[in-house]
């Protein structure tokens, strides 16, 4: 059974982040690189992180907290019981750079397995949520799932620099399609896939806290998440990663483990 008092303070607490985003802005905010001049970090993906570890310290001590920024200083080993996923910030390089195009993802998993997802477009206003064997909702409406039939017919979702260098095979996709889209954030792009915008969201590798929401949200859409070569995600380390609906999955699958020569690149892709 799902927990839904847990479900109505992530709500809250999702709510409460969001205001914390969008009233940042107004003010400089510290920001610091990690690996390089793209890979920033600033004072708001540190402080909303923290909220919600604080958040979930206090209510339910005895679960275990994956989260980007590593505020959590008990590092999980191993994904029995329940499981916190949280991306404080996705799409941080937007966040500081337009201050907009950035999202907060949390997941939630019991024994490994996806329980319920949350991604919250914050300057957009929209919270998507997914219950595994209830549903996803945009704002508390239900989401109906949108079957594209084909790649062919249809845009797909991803990072620019994959399909600039064909990472993955990630131009085998594309080529198939009528364009590829990146909008810097895995959270928007998993996000235009449920709506149906995109046929499906490719990376060659994702952190768990990248993948995790948009798996939940998959699975309680009745789509599909797993590696190209159609593994189980796994929490515990970076995985290369198809979402999608069944059909469209399928197909993604077969074309990226083909290797053939690069067909024409449509003008407006
Ligand atoms: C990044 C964004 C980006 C994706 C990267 C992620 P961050 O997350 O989702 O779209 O291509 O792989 O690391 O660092 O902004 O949370
Ligand atoms: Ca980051
Ligand atoms: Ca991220
Ligand atoms: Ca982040």
């Amino acid at each position: 059974m799902f927990d839904y008092q847990m479900h109505s303070r992530i709500l809250v607490w999702m709510e409460t982040a969001a205001e914390e985003l969008r009233r940042s802005h107004q003010r400089d905010l510290k920001i610091e690189e990690k690996k390089n001049a793209a890979d920033l970090v600033t004072e708001m993906d540190k402080a909303t992180e923290t909220f919600f570890v604080q958040k979930i310290r206090e209510h339910y001590p005895e679960h275990q907290i994956i989260g980007e920024e590593g505020i959590n200083d008990d590092p999980v080993t191993d994904v029995s019981g329940t499981v916190w996923v949280i991306d404080p910030i996705d799409g941080t390089l937007n966040f500081v750079k337009q201050k907009k195009n950035f999202g907060i993802m949390l997941a939630i998993f019991e024994d490994g397995l996806p329980k319920a997802g949350y991604i919250y477009d914050v300057m957009n206003h929209d919270l998507y949520y997914g219950i595994v064997g209830v549903g996803v909702f945009r704002n508390h409406q239900i989401l109906e799932p949108f079957k594209i039939q084909a790649i062919s017919e249809a845009l797909i979702v991803g990072n620019i620099g994959m399909f600039a260098t064909n990472r993955g095979n990630s131009l085998a996709l594309l080529t198939q399609s009528l364009g590829a889209r990146a909008y810097g954030a895995a959270a928007l792009e998993i996000i235009s896939v449920l709506k149906g915008e995109a046929a499906v969201y490719y990376s060659c590798g994702l952190q768990p806290w990248d993948f995790a929401a948009g798996w939940a949200l998959c699975e309680a859409l009745g789509f599909k998440a797993t590696t190209p070569d159609n593994q189980t995600l796994n929490l515990l380390k970076r995985c290369p990663v198809v979402f999608g609906n069944p059909l469209v999955h399928a197909e993604a699958l077969q074309l990226l483990k083909e290797t053939k020569e690069i067909g024409e690149i449509n003008e407006n892709s």
